[in-house]
């Protein structure tokens, strides 16, 4: 696929998925921004990528502030956005007696606020016949044990791309969803440090392993590139073939 003179904009592009996601699209000729909270954390980043395609931007997805130093940084550069991948995301696992309002929040707004806000203040940037697509997960429609709120967090972003579909279609934007599976990323790390509980999520597909980040991103580019150009309002999911939690 190829994304020459295509400009990609990547929330979440300092490890895991959007960082592979992102070198997929510089690999495959784009230029790219990529955000994350941590200057620090940008800057290993663009280390690793090493081109001078990549930018990157300091911009907190979970305030409108934080998504607002991103907007401003498009708007500078002059340039539409073809791509835009929305994709930062935080994952805290807890039964729901255990689960606190600061884990509730913290999944809520950067998981379906920072979405929403982030594709409304973008959407005057985005190139006509520009492809949105989120970043959703397999836990939408699956009901993990001890996932209720962030698999709350991803139906509600399921729900708002379908509806982004419909309205964005007059300018033949195209808006998907990806929903991985368990991928092995330093989030899943943070979110699942236990090895043994590591090890049975790999039980939970058909495949019996974990994906791989570059495995969602060859995905992410199918999608958002010209080879699915009748495809939109779309969930299409990276899971390895569900087959069911056996987590106690
Ligand atoms: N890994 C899985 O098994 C899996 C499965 C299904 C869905 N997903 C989804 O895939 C997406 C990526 O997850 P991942 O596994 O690749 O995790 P990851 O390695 O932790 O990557 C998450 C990215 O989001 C950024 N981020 C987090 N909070 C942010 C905020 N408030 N503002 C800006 N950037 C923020 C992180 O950067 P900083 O920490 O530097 O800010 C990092 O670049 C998430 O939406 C996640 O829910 C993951």
């Amino acid at each position: 696929m190829d994304f020459t003179n295509k400009n990609v904009v990547i929330t979440g592009g300092s490890t895991g998925i959007g960082f592979a996601t992102a070198k997929a699209f510089i690999n495959a000729g784009a230029s790219v921004w990529i955000t994350s909270r941590s200057a620090d954390n940008l800057q290993k980043a663009a280390t690793k990528i090493n081109s001078p395609k990549l930018k990157t931007v300091v911009s907190d997805t979970s305030s409108l502030e934080g998504i607002a130093v991103l907007e401003k940084a498009v708007a500078e550069s002059g340039n539409k956005v073809d791509v835009l991948f929305l994709n930062a995301g935080i994952a805290t696992f807890a039964p729901i007696e255990q689960t606190s309002e600061a884990d509730f929040d913290a999944q809520f707004n950067t998981n379906v606020k920072g979405y929403f806000f982030t594709l409304q203040k973008l959407i005057p940037h985005l190139a006509n016949g520009a492809s949105v697509l989120f970043t959703s997960s397999t836990v939408a429609t699956a009901s993990q044990m001890y996932g209720s709120v962030y698999s709350a967090t991803k139906g509600a972003v399921n729900k708002i791309a379908q509806v982004a579909a419909n309205e964005l279609a007059d300018r033949k934007i195209r808006v998907n969803i990806v929903s991985p599976g368990p991928t092995q990323t330093e989030g899943f790390d943070k979110a699942v440090p236990d090895d043994d509980v590591k090890k049975q999520f790999a039980t939970t597909t058909a495949l019996q392993r974990m994906g791989n980040p570059d495995e969602i991103a060859n995905t992410v580019l199918f999608l958002t590139s010209d080879k699915a150009s009748f495809i939109t309002g779309t969930e299409l999911l990276v899971d390895g073939g569900y087959i069911g939690y056996t987590l106690k």
